[in-house]
């Protein structure tokens, strides 16, 4: 096999040549758009940090949804922010919340449209924490109710699968419950069971205006020098009934999306987290790197490491470069 006998830019030497041995492939039916939605009406308020992305009211939701559905995308994750927070996240799983409100108007204009809804309480919440605080950190038990509530009213209003993005010990398993009680046994569950508590989340806190008021999120999510853990994590999830797992971030976290296709069956997704989004965005602004290329190559290698699917801002235009 050595050289010259072979030669390996043989089967790079012409497009026709490389697309045929090509070994991964990206498509439209891989990708989730997250996007925020907020009350009122005519409602496009742009997110300063997330050039392209905007907090959008129902209506304007609508219309996002109905390009996403003819582009052919795989679908959408909603997050809400609503009218006021208190302590109790009482607007997450109030049966009228923004995102019920959301997800039923999809629902009803976009019925074969793909609508998966982000279950946490950090938009919610007074002090931008993801529960109940009690001397001073997050309460996990007392949290799982809260979350169990949002799962449910989220599957009344009609949403295709949920998302639990809070990192509480044993939320799976009080979801499960709770939608099974409910009459909701067809509903799916996928966990962010691998979250990393990542500082490349800081633009979506000001997208969903959820940034901790005090302390940080190191006492729920996982600590990014981590792997072994990782495992463990989806172990668990797997176990309390979750139907699909998330690796989270991407591109800093390829060496657990892989880990985690050796060793799981089930599907795998992978958030390309704002943070992540952003970067590429300036990085393209100030003319330092090709937009287009990067989105394909960031996308690809996510894939390459084992993600079957990706939650990503370029949703969209990732679809068109495909087309
Ligand atoms: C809610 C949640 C966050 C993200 C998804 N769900 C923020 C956080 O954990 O602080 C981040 C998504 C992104 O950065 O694009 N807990």
């Amino acid at each position: 096999m050595a050289f010259p006998i072979h030669r390996a830019r043989r089967l790079r030497s012409s497009e026709r040549i490389r697309r045929l041995v090509r070994e991964t492939q990206l498509s439209p039916s891989q990708f989730i758009l997250p996007l925020f939605v907020c009350p009122g009406e005519g409602v496009r308020k742009e997110i300063r940090s997330m050039p392209g992305n905007a907090q959008l009211s129902v209506d304007q939701l609508v219309t996002e949804a109905e390009q996403c559905r003819s582009l052919g995308i795989g679908g959408i994750i909603l997050f809400g922010i609503p009218d006021t927070k208190d302590e109790f996240a009482s607007g997450a799983y109030d049966p009228d919340g923004i995102t019920q409100r959301a997800v039923r108007a999809l629902k009803r204009q976009l019925p074969d449209l793909l609508v998966i809804t982000d279950v946490c309480n950090c938009e919610y919440t007074s002090h931008g924490h993801c529960g109940f605080i009690k001397n001073g950190d997050v309460d996990n038990d007392a949290t799982l109710d809260w979350l169990a509530k949002t799962a449910v009213s989220h599957a009344a209003a009609g949403a295709d699968i949920v998302a639990p993005s809070d990192m509480m010990d044993g939320r799976v398993g009080a979801m499960r419950k709770a939608l099974d009680d409910a009459g909701f046994t067809n509903v799916p569950i996928l966990s962010y069971a691998a979250k990393y508590a990542s500082v490349f989340y800081g633009p979506f806190r000001e997208a969903a205006e959820s940034a901790p008021q005090f302390g940080d999120r190191r006492s729920y999510q996982m600590d990014p020098a981590n792997s072994r853990e990782a495992l463990r994590e989806i172990r668990a999830d797997l176990e309390e009934g979750a139907d699909m797992i998330m690796v989270k971030p991407a591109l800093a976290y390829l060496d657990i999306i892989h880990a985690t296709r050796q060793e799981f069956d089930v599907p795998i997704g992978a958030y390309q987290v704002s943070g992540e989004f952003s970067m590429i965005m300036a990085g393209a602004q100030n003319g330092w790197l090709d937009l287009d290329r990067t989105i394909l190559e960031s996308l690809t290698s996510i894939r390459r490491a084992g993600a079957d699917f990706i939650l990503t801002y370029f949703a969209k235009r990732a679809t068109e470069l495909l087309g």
